[in-house]
């Protein structure tokens, strides 16, 4: 039989004016990004990302968007991010994910937030480990926006949950 009742599905955000109100360590990490939105290589799209990753350890790994000519060979500033902490911190996990970005393809009032494919490998980071990652969002205007888990951003997400 197929139940026909809506279904609700909710989970938990947290909103600032601005990023100097959160707490010391997520400010380092916030720093930390801006610091790698700085290296974006974003000469086509003119929008520059930059991610910090915080690992369990305390270590803080970065990345930056990286196009390419060939325009799909390019590749997010959150995978860049993940994909190396993939490649050489396999057994650590993560405990935060912090993006930031500056550039005109996004009005300034819309809240940033990480694209479909970026989503996908985060919510892989998740499924590898048992502790939620949570995502620190810094917008251009400053204000911030956190979310308790990966899986809050991609409901319903294609692949195994922990
Ligand atoms: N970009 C990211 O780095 N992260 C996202 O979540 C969305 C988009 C990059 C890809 C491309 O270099 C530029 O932003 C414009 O889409």
């Amino acid at each position: 039989m197929v139940d026909m009742a809506l279904q609700e599905h909710k989970f938990f955000y947290q909103l600032f004016a601005h990023w100097n109100q959160l707490a010391e360590p997520d400010q380092k990490l916030v720093e930390h990004a801006v610091l790698a939105m700085g290296k974006a290589y974003a000469p086509y799209s003119k929008f520059k990302v930059g991610a910090s990753v915080l690992l369990a350890t305390g270590e803080i790994i970065c990345g930056s968007n990286q196009e390419n000519i060939a325009f799909p060979s390019g590749l997010c500033a959150e995978r860049v991010a993940l994909n190396y902490v993939g490649a050489n911190h396999p057994e650590i996990e993560i405990d935060t994910l912090c993006i930031v970005a500056e550039g005109g393809l996004m009005p300034d009032e819309q809240l940033l937030s990480p694209c479909g494919a970026c989503r996908q490998v985060m919510l892989e980071s998740e499924n590898r480990q048992k502790p939620p990652i949570r995502v620190i969002m810094v917008n251009q205007d400053q204000r911030t926006m956190i979310v308790l888990s990966v899986a809050d951003l991609l409901p319903f997400g294609f692949g195994k949950q922990a």
